[in-house]
């Protein structure tokens, strides 16, 4: 079997910001299956190499490599639609809908072209929150009637939505 290019590989990736050089040739691999913790003092530029993952911030130099292909992550939309999902600290999820509803918000599940609502949200959702081990979160809640820790999870789900490869 050839053997897989790396799911992600960032290299030389520079960023200034007025007054600061954020990031400075930064280089990053992702393997399928990784996971990778980055460590850093405050200001170190985390937030920023995420940023430039997930398309909210553009490189000043630097190539990304998407399983195997150069790629230029232009805005957040261009970033998921190949794959790539940020969960920030604070959440993108509408406390006075439904646990469901905040999982496929703007991108309803369809069927022959046809949106589907209610209960094939519902449905799919369950098995989202499966996969995370939280079956216990009832896809008809109020995401405002869960703890912090539960919402955390029902953002994940949302990323999980959509053909995501990368969290
Ligand atoms: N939008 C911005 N405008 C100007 N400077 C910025 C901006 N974002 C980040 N910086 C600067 O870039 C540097 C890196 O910041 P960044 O937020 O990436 O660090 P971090 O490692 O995430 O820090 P923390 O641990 O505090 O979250 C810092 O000097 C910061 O002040
Ligand atoms: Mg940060």
């Amino acid at each position: 079997m050839a053997p897989q290019p790396p799911l992600l590989t960032m290299s030389g990736i520079t960023k200034s910001f007025p007054g600061v050089r954020a990031l400075d040739g930064v280089d990053l691999e992702v393997q399928a299956g990784e996971v990778h913790c980055l460590l850093g003092q405050n200001g170190a530029g985390k937030s920023t190499l995420i940023k430039v993952l997930a398309g909210a911030h553009q490189p000043d130099g630097g190539e990304i490599t998407w399983r195997g292909e150069p790629v230029t992550l232009g805005s957040p939309i261009a970033a998921m639609r190949l794959g790539i999902a940020t969960i920030y600290q604070e959440l993108d999820l509408i406390e006075g809908l439904s646990v469901a509803e905040n999982v496929f918000l703007g991108h309803e599940p369809t069927s022959a072209g046809f949106v589907v609502r209610g209960s094939a949200a519902r449905t799919a959702t369950a098995e989202l929150l499966k996969r995370l081990g939280h079956s216990e979160i009832d896809p008809s809640r109020l995401v405002g009637d869960l703890s912090a820790a539960q919402q955390q999870i029902v953002s994940m789900a949302r990323a999980l939505s959509h053909e995501v490869r990368l969290i």
